[in-house]
This record gives C-alpha cells, structure tokens and sequence, in this order.
C-alpha cells in the first residue's frame, strides 16, 4: 500500500536536483533491488545535517551508499560520516562511491552487526539515521540515544512501513509480521521517550525525527 499517492511522491521527487553520482547511485540501488531512500528523503537527510551544522554523523544500513551520499555531501571537510553495514558486498561497493565522489577522507563503512558495532563507536553524534534491520530498531535505541549531542537528530526511516503498522488498515499484509511488529513497538518507545521530542512524517515510508532534549 502506498502511504502517499504515487504522483505526489514522483513530484516530490522531480523538486529535487540530485548530482549525476546521486542519480547513477540512486538508479543503481532500485537495479540491485535495494530498499533505499529516494531524493525527497536524501534533501530531508541533507536538511538536518545542515540545519544541526553536524560535524558527525552515524548511518545503521549502509547499502550501496544512497543515503550515506546525502548525508556526506553538505557535511564540512573536517566533519565525518561513519555507516555500518552488516554486507561486506554493499559495504565495498558504498566506498567505491564515496571514492568517486571524493568524500572518502570524511565518510566511513563499518562491516558487521550494528547491534555489536553500535557499542564500539564513540559519541557524541549531531545526526543519527537508523534505517538497518528493523527488528533490531528497539534493541539499538537505547544506545543510539545516548550518542546523540543535546539538540542533535535520530532520523528513522520505514517507521510506517507501508501503512502495516496502522492497526486494521491493510487487511492483506505483505510485510513479514515480525517486523511489522518491531516497528509497531519502536514507534511506542521512541513517542514515549522522554529524553526525546519526536514527530512522525508520512512521507515515502514514514520518516521519524527524534530531536534529543537539552535537558534530559
Ligand atoms: C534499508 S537498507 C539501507 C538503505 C540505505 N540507508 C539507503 O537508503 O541508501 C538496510 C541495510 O541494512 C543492512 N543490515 C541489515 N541488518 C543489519 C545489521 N544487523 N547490522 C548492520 N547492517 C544491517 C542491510 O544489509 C541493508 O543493506
């Protein structure tokens, strides 16, 4: 079910200028069946890096680099991006990305379980885009938000993962229950998180922004 009529989202999307590697990448990752973002998105991704003026920033789900390439590009050169990716296939080919884009002295790729890797990485972050295993999402949040700076963003991706987490709304699932329900559960958490302010935007799959409090 789309959560957003089509021609909205296609016209979302043509308001957005994408460089020519942002395209290739984009058109790269639908070819190898990737589940990436798509430009409204990446703008939105870019957005917040600016509007926090983050100087580091974590990726959960690296793919082929899509998102990664968002967040990277209006990062300043002493600022970094590190993403980690449980493929070490998609792993590679996201840094044969960064190299063409020249962003590989500031963006990263960590290969393994972001469950494990979240804990080897150091805080403070200024931006947080969790859009890795889904199942994991409530396992990771705890630490994810603990990596935030004060006034820093944890963005979420698929938080309305095809309208499936709306009670009684579709009535013949195409999502696997489990993650269904993981979503359904993080949602919950992540509202009822007092450390944080939290809205939820249905654009393309449903995109969170989690804003860390000054005082929590
Ligand atoms: C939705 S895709 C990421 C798309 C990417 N953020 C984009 O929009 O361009 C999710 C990625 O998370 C990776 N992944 C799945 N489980 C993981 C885990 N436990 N640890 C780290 N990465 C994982 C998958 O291999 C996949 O490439």
């Amino acid at each position: 079910m789309n959560i957003v009529i089509p021609a909205i989202n296609a016209y979302l999307s043509s308001l957005v200028a994408e460089s020519p590697l942002l395209k290739q990448v984009g058109i790269e990752g639908v070819k190898l069946d990737l589940p990436i973002i798509d430009s409204a998105v990446g703008r939105l991704l870019e957005t917040l890096v600016l509007v926090t003026g983050a100087q580091r920033v974590l990726e959960i789900g690296t793919a082929n680099g899509y998102s990664a390439l968002w967040l990277a590009q209006s990062l300043p050169h002493d600022g970094r991006l590190i993403s980690i990716e449980l493929d070490p296939a998609r792993a590679q080919i996201a840094r044969g990305h960064f190299d063409e884009a020249g962003i590989s002295n500031r963006a990263n790729v960590m290969v393994g379980d972001a469950a494990r890797l979240v804990h080897k990485v150091s805080g403070p972050f200024d931006v947080i885009f969790n859009d890795g295993d889904k199942r994991q999402y409530l396992q990771l949040l705890d630490r994810l938000v603990t990596l935030l700076r004060p006034g820093g963003v944890l963005v979420t991706d698929n938080v309305l993962w095809d309208g499936e987490v709306v009670p009684g709304l579709v009535t013949s699932p195409q999502r696997p229950a489990d993650e269904t329900e993981a979503i359904a559960r993080y949602n919950k958490q992540l509202a009822a998180d007092s450390r944080l302010v939290t809205s939820f935007l249905p654009i393309r799959d449903g995109i969170s922004i989690s804003v860390r409090k000054y005082s929590s």
